[in-house]
C-alpha cells in the first residue's frame, strides 16, 4: 500500500509543527515523514498518489515565498518546476496557517493559491473545512462557504490545533488511503 505524501511550506516553523503533527495522528504506517518542499523535487510528489500539501499565509494573498518576503524559499520558488507535470489522479487534501485577529481581511488567503496551483495541475483537491469557530473579515480560501482545506491559527488558537487535525483528519483519511491503497 502507497503512503500519504505530506509536504510543507514554512517560514518560521508552525507549518512544519502542524505537518508533525498531522503525521503523528495518522501514523508511520499510512504517512510518509513530512519534508519542507523547499527540499522537494516534483518527481517525490508524483510519487504519491495522495498527498496532504500545507503552507502559511504571506503577501496579501500570495503563494508564500522568497518574492513576497520569505526568509526561505517556499511554495512560490517550488511552483515554476512543476510545469509539465500532471496531478490527475490524484487525491490532495490541502491545509493552511494564518492569524485571524492580526491578518483578519486576509486570513489564510494564501491557500487558495495552493488550491488553484494544484487544481490547475489536475490534482482532485479533497478536504474542505467549516468556517464556524474563526472570527475575521475576508478570506481568500473560502468557496461555496467552505475553506477548501483545514486552517489552523495556531498563534490565536492553539488550543484547538490538535481537535481541528484530528476532526478534519477523520474527513480526509478515508478518501486518501482509498486513493493510496489503488496504487
Ligand atoms: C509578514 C507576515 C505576513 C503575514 N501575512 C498573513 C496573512 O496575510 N494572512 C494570515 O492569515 N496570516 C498571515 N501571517 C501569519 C502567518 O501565516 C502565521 O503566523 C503562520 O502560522 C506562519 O507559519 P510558518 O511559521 O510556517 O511560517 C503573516 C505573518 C507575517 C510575519
Amino acid at each position: 500500500m502507497g503512503k500519504i505524501g505530506i509536504f510543507f511550506g514554512t517560514d518560521t516553523g508552525t507549518t512544519r509543527l502542524v505537518a508533525k503533527k498531522i503525521y503523528k495522528q495518522l501514523g508511520d504506517d499510512l504517512a510518509a515523514k513530512p519534508k519542507n518542499i523547499n527540499r522537494a523535487s516534483p518527481e517525490e510528489l508524483m510519487g504519491y498518489d495522495a498527498l496532504i500539501l500545507g503552507t502559511p499565509s504571506y503577501g496579501v494573498g500570495d503563494l508564500p515565498g522568497t518574492a513576497v518576503g520569505c526568509m526561505e524559499p517556499n511554495w512560490a520558488d517550488f511552483a515554476p518546476q512543476l510545469d509539465g507535470y500532471d496531478f490527475s489522479g490524484k487525491k490532495v487534501a490541502l491545509f493552511g496557517l494564518g492569524h485571524q485577529e492580526r491578518y483578519a481581511s486576509r486570513f489564510a488567503s494564501s491557500l487558495i493559491k495552493l488550491y488553484q496551483l494544484f487544481y490547475g495541475y489536475g490534482a482532485d483537491i479533497i478536504g474542505r473545512w467549516s468556517i464556524d469557530g474563526y472570527e475575521f473579515e475576508h478570506s481568500d480560501a473560502i468557496m461555496d462557504g467552505q475553506f477548501v482545506g483545514l486552517v489552523i491559527d495556531h498563534r490565536g488558537q492553539s488550543f484547538l490545533t490538535d481537535e481541528r487535525i484530528e476532526t478534519w483528519l477523520s474527513q480526509v483519511k478515508p478518501l486518501l488511503l482509498c486513493q493510496a491503497e489503488a496504487a
